[in-house]
């Protein structure tokens, strides 16, 4: 097993950033107006049964895909990757290792594949979307919290340190991580931020039961555009949506709010990340440091750490941490931070 700041310096493939997310909702217009007149993404393309939806900086055709559908559960999360090339080579790859692959035929992007990652989660790598124009300076266009990118997914897994090794071979290198002290033997892997981007994270596991979207996050213009969110979220009657925030988190730094759109999946909006580039060891973090999840110390509420999206036919399973019960319940409540 490699250790947490090893990198795999030279990876099989060439994953290059968190690029979009596949999401079922239940009331298309429903959401439609969630994500236009709160979130503030532009919708690029849709039709009866699709919306594809983009950031205001965004070239790429879209970063949040919507399908109407009863089950409510994540379809898939996208990773761009640099070529085609890169497409065929992670084909190989993955069938070297005995992984079911498909190549996807899906509108507006190009060559894409999909595998399950260790964790089981759906997993779609494309090559290449249709570009579109990017709405950075159309102000005029700006609405709600004037979303701009999307940035990252965190997801819960039972066994975070299967995940980030799955990835850890990929060159995804790791940021900060939490752990726990509890077990005798070795110090408890209980989160892992992992990026490929140069920023923080492109994709977070954190410990609990899964694979589960907990929830995936876009860059706001500015700090001031959070409080903008919340005010118009009252204004529309998106009052009861906001369920964390607006506060600071230790891990990565950002002011951040999340909300629950009209099914419950659950979004972060945040104002930046700093640079994550040269090679430097990963910043650690104990459980017990309650400023690891929120600088200001504002608890969470408790839906916060039990309520996350399924992914579409992939079956739950549970921590296995031979832990004691009131501890491990504490610990699933600190779980979840960023
Ligand atoms: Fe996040």
């Amino acid at each position: 097993m490699p250790q947490i700041d090893e990198l795999v310096l030279v990876p099989p493939f060439n994953v290059t950033r968190a690029s979009h997310v596949v999401l079922n909702v239940r009331d298309l217009a429903a959401s439609k107006r969630f994500y236009t007149e709160l979130v503030g993404l532009v919708i690029s393309d849709e039709d009866d049964a699709t919306v594809w939806l983009r950031g205001l900086e965004e070239r790429a055709h879209h970063s949040l895909v919507l399908h109407k559908s009863h089950d409510l559960s994540c379809q898939r999360i996208g990773m761009r990757v640099a070529s085609e090339t890169d497409i065929y080579q992670a084909q190989e790859v993955f069938a070297r290792q005995g992984r079911k692959t498909e190549m996807l035929e899906s509108p507006f992007q190009g060559l894409t594949l999909v595998v399950n990652d260790d964790a089981g989660v759906p997993l779609e790598l494309c090559a290449d979307m249709t570009a579109c124009e990017r709405m950075l300076k159309h102000y005029d266009r700006y609405r709600g919290a004037c979303a701009q990118r999307l940035d990252h997914y965190q997801l819960q897994t039972p066994d975070v340190r299967q995940a980030w090794a799955f990835y850890q071979a990929l060159g995804f290198r790791v940021s900060e991580y939490t752990y726990s002290q509890e077990q005798a033997d070795l110090p408890h892997l209980w989160g892992v931020w992992l990026q490929r981007k140069g920023n923080p994270h492109d994709i977070v596991f954190t410990q609990g039961p899964g694979p589960r979207l907990h929830h995936f996050a876009y860059t706001l213009p500015d700090s001031n555009d959070l409080i903008r969110a919340c005010d118009v979220a009252g204004a529309l009657g998106y009052a009861s949506c906001l369920e964390r925030g607006p506060g600071r988190h230790g891990i990565s730094g950002a002011l951040f709010i999340y909300f629950r759109d009209p099914d419950g999946h659950r979004i972060e909006l945040f104002n930046t990340h700093y640079q994550h580039i040269d090679a430097e060891p990963a910043q650690g973090w104990d459980l017990a440091d309650p400023q690891r999840a929120d600088q200001w110390g504002l608890p969470a509420q408790s839906k916060w750490f039990a309520e996350a999206t399924p992914f579409t036919h992939v079956p739950l399973s549970s921590p296995d941490l031979h832990i004691d019960p009131p501890t491990l319940e504490r610990f699933l409540a600190m779980a979840n931070d960023a």
